[in-house]
């Protein structure tokens, strides 16, 4: 259809400027197959989300199985076993300490509850001046007003600036800046004004595929801790086995007091979003007193469709053939890092558990905005591999269910993606 006779809005698309977007017809495990028949390998989970690749019949049969018996019901004053049995899964895995799950409907409102939590947090025990967020820089934590806040001020975000709330911004650590950062997360926290301190643990996804150390994150955490400031991970990219464990918090040794799930938690079938929190959370709202009630809800909270494949991704995920797959990933991504890491177009590689980066050379700087980046696009896809990169940065984050030939042809597709920057053949 032509874009003046489509009458759908894209997001993160100039409507003006972009190609017409290609009709899938089906998609079945890593490929999505186009109605002109041409099919693509899917090797970044659409957006992330589809961590078991598409039409998985498990899922796909539980949620057909809940349709017909229970497809929704208001989830203030009723519950239903879909949601009690996906929140005692999910406390069951997540660290120590967690004990409540709330829902909501997908990762930029999985982070509004959790900030909007942390400032009641104090506010319900009459502690007003703790009302200031730490955040990284170069943070993604959505595209809703607090989510904004909370992240990078860039362009994204410009139009909104006078509307987003302050926030006290401190850099992603690293080897060279770790004491730095610490002294500056000190001094915040020792105003004894910050309600929050909130991350991407280990991976800072939509910035640029940035990883840091958990050992630097660890300390960051107990710093803010000692100070009574609340940890906030936003899991939303790296939760469900990313990282190649079920969450990123599982590789420090300290825990958050709150955290945010979405993405990978239906395995993409549905949205949903999750705050989980630990018991000292919680109990700041629990008391006969109205007004310290958690006034938030929203009309689709734990639909029980949703649940439905959130209960039976998570079986999934923890089925011994799929914690196999997330090994097997995570090791073809090393040898292929150390197939291209000296390579004259690579500025940088990076991996954490199934995720790979690959930040390209070019003459530009790095960028989300890189010229060259609408070029590799096409030119994957030409290939027959979705990869989306931000500027300059290409990453692969698959299905679980990618199989070795695909890995290899994604591999191979960046591969000449790379000799042609080095051949400067992109204009
Ligand atoms: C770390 C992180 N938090 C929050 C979000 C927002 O999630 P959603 O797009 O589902 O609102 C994203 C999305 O990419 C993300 O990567």
């Amino acid at each position: 259809m032509s874009e003046s006779a489509n009458p759908v809005w894209y997001p993160f698309t100039q409507m003006k400027l972009a190609p017409s977007p290609i009709p899938i017809e089906r998609a079945k495990d890593c490929t999505l197959y186009a109605k002109d028949g041409k099919t693509y390998i899917d090797a970044i989970s659409s957006w992330w989300v589809n961590i078991h690749g598409h039409s998985n019949e498990i899922i796909a049969k539980a949620i057909a199985q809940q349709a017909s018996t229970l497809e929704h019901v208001i989830f203030a004053g009723f519950t239903h076993s879909p949601a009690e049995t996906i929140a005692q899964s999910l406390i069951q895995i997540l660290p120590k300490g967690f004990s409540k799950i709330f829902f909501s409907d997908d990762g930029s409102t999985s982070v509004e509850v959790a900030i909007k939590m942390a400032l009641q947090f104090w506010h319900n025990q009459g502690i007003t001046h703790k009302t200031k967020i730490i955040a990284f820089e170069h943070a993604y934590h959505g595209d809703t007003f607090g989510a904004m806040s909370v992240g990078e001020r860039n362009t994204f975000t410009t139009p909104f600036q006078n509307h987003l709330f302050e926030v006290h911004f401190i850099p992603t650590p690293n080897d060279k800046n770790s004491e730095e950062v610490k002294n500056q997360l000190s001094a915040l926290a020792q105003s004894g004004k910050v309600a929050a301190f909130i991350f991407e643990p280990l991976v800072q996804g939509a910035g640029g595929m940035l990883m840091y150390k958990a050992k630097h994150l660890d300390e960051l955490i107990s710093i803010a801790q000692q100070n009574n400031v609340l940890c906030i991970a936003d899991e939303v990219m790296t939760g469900f086995g990313r990282t190649g464990k079920n969450f990123a918090i599982n590789h420090l040794t300290h825990s958050p007091d709150l955290i945010c799930l979405s993405k990978g938690i239906t395995g993409g079938f549905l949205p949903m979003g999750v705050t989980a929190c630990t018991q000292k959370i919680y109990d700041a709202f629990h008391s006969t007193e109205i007004t310290k009630t958690f006034f938030h809800g929203h009309s689709y909270t734990a639909n029980p469709l949703t649940c439905a494949a959130a209960n039976a991704s998570l079986e999934i995920l923890l089925s011994d053939k799929c914690q196999r797959q997330l090994k097997t990933i995570e090791e073809s991504h090393q040898a292929f890092s150390e197939k291209i890491r000296n390579h004259d177009a690579v500025k940088e590689v990076r991996q954490t558990g199934t995720i790979i980066a690959v930040e390209l050379q070019t003459e530009e700087n790095t960028s989300y905005f890189n010229s060259i980046r609408n070029q590799v696009y096409q030119f994957c896809l030409d290939e027959g591999v979705l990869l989306r990169p931000l500027g300059n940065i290409i990453y692969i984050m698959p299905p679980y269910c990618i199989t070795e030939a695909e890995l290899e042809k994604v591999y191979s597709v960046i591969l000449k993606v790379i000799e042609r920057v080095k051949a400067k053949s992109f204009r």
